[in-house]
């Protein structure tokens, strides 16, 4: 093990220069014109898995690549354990790009952070295995267990590949845990285990009004405006208590128990620190809980993008003939991904003005996880973010999804670790994305560790 330790210690710089290499690739999988980019990058990620001495493949898909990797597997009498990494090598699209200090692909470091898109959300987290593994087989270490490497092209976009690859190989994939950092923690004082995952529905609610534009002055007054009808519509969607007013929305969520709750308060940081990191006036959110709790354990939604009109230089004096808004709501367990958009649509019907015609386009979705964080390969985690950060690591729901990791458990029957290496002010899916490069290599320690003290169990 001391062997691993010092090759990770001496191997800073070069993993370091490797990691700027893979985040070079623009892997945005929400557009299309970058597919080749994707590729490029799988092609990339399966070439360095088998350098550092990694079985690695490509799979191609209906979507972008899965790459593949596994350990060279040791021949014994009894059955090794069999754990999956997963990780995705997708990002979400860079823009506004006026709002980034370099450029989003170049990556760029400063003091003990590296920016650029991709580095926190997941290029950098999953690529700190990647490293430990290497160590380990380039010491000749034994590895205590076998490992395979899943890392897809789809996460940002809803993971719809992935399952059917899981079914295809179910037997290969069999194994006794996911281990994923895609996550975040507090603080680097504050390591964490995540045993929850928020859900997710995604949809587009277009609003149509007249055939075209029209002349504001020789039309308005006697024509609904969609702009306006869209913000009115959305706007009864939610009180001045920041509840959801959809009827059905809250269906099955579970109250958090007097326990989580007095974990929840455990919590590092204040509202006020909040505020000040994500730059707002006032924090606003589901009144009777927490921020943290409203952050990871309420369900909620959200409007991800508005667009109507002209949105050029200058002023345009017009109708516009529709308005449109990219909406996800974020769903807790027990809530049911089906019923929840069905209410949501049902809603949106019945309250739709008859001046316009509303047209609805369904997107990704997947349900929340939650997983009791007791069990043995719980315990060997903790024990690993504790030898890797030197602190007692906390266990946290994250605010967060991962599409995949219900299906991990449905398909492989599979439950997942989550030991995530994001920082709070890492700005994942932001301008100026980072991440540090203390959780690059403590990420890598955890690695080392975790392994050895999954077999102990
Ligand atoms: N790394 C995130 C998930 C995450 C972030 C979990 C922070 C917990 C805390 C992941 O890459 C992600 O962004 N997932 C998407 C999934 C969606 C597009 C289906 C998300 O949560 O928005
Ligand atoms: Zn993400």
């Amino acid at each position: 093990m001391q062997a691993v330790l010092d090759y990770l210690k001496q191997n800073q710089k070069r993993a370091l220069a490797e990691f700027c290499e893979y985040l070079r690739f623009p892997s945005i999988s929400a557009q299309s014109q970058h597919d080749d980019d994707l590729t490029a990058c799988a092609q990339w990620l399966a070439a360095h898995c088998k350098h550092i001495g990694l079985d690695a493949k490509i799979h191609s898909t209906a979507g972008h690549p899965i790459v593949t990797a596994t350990t060279p597997r040791v021949k014994s009498k009894t059955k090794r354990p069999h754990y999956m990494v997963y990780g995705h090598y997708d990002v979400q699209p860079p823009e506004p790009f006026n709002l980034w200090t370099s450029p989003p692909f170049e990556p760029r470091i400063v003091g003990r952070n590296i920016f650029a898109r991709g580095s926190t959300d997941n290029k950098g987290q999953n690529f700190a295995h990647l490293k430990a593994v290497e160590a380990y087989l380039k010491t000749g270490t034994p590895l205590p267990c076998d490992l395979t490497f899943v890392i897809e092209g789809e996460e940002e976009v809803g993971s719809a590949s992935l399952s059917t690859f899981l079914k295809k190989h179910r037997r290969a994939l069999d194994c006794e845990a996911v281990v994923i950092s895609d996550t975040g923690m507090p603080s680097p004082k504050h390591p964490a285990l995540g045993y929850s995952l928020r859900g997710i529905i995604a949809f587009e609610i277009t609003l149509h009004g007249p055939a075209r534009d029209l002349h504001s002055g020789g039309f308005g007054g006697a024509v609904d405006n969609p702009a306006m009808a869209l913000s009115q519509l959305l706007a009864q969607l939610r009180d001045k208590n920041g509840r959801i007013t959809i009827p059905g929305f809250y269906d099955g969520v579970v109250p958090l128990s007097a326990y989580e709750r007095k974990q929840y308060a455990r919590l590092p940081g204040t509202d006020a620190e909040l505020q000040k990191m994500i730059g707002v006036k006032k924090l606003f959110g589901e009144r009777g809980f927490s921020s943290s709790e409203q952050r990871s354990a309420r369900p909620t939604f959200e409007i991800n993008g508005l667009t109507s009109g002209y949105q050029g230089e200058g002023s345009k004096t017009i109708i516009p003939s529709w308005a449109r808004a990219k909406i996800t709501c974020r769903l807790v367990p027990n809530q049911k991904p089906e019923h929840v958009r069905n209410a949501v649509l049902a809603h949106l019907k019945k309250i739709c003005p008859p001046t316009v015609r509303l047209e609805i386009e369904a997107g990704h979705g997947a349900e929340a996880y939650l997983v009791s964080p007791t069990g043995k390969a719980a315990q060997s985690s903790l024990r690993a973010l504790k030898q890797a950060f030197g602190h007692e690591p906390i266990l946290m729901r994250e605010g967060g999804s991962i599409p995949i990791v219900n299906q991990f458990k449905k398909i492989l029957g599979a439950d997942s670790l989550l030991l995530g290496l994001g920082l709070p002010d890492d700005n994942a899916h932001s301008p100026n994305e980072k991440f540090s490069l203390d959780c690059f290599e403590k990420g890598q320690l955890m690695s080392a560790h975790l392994w050895q003290e999954l077999a102990k169990d």
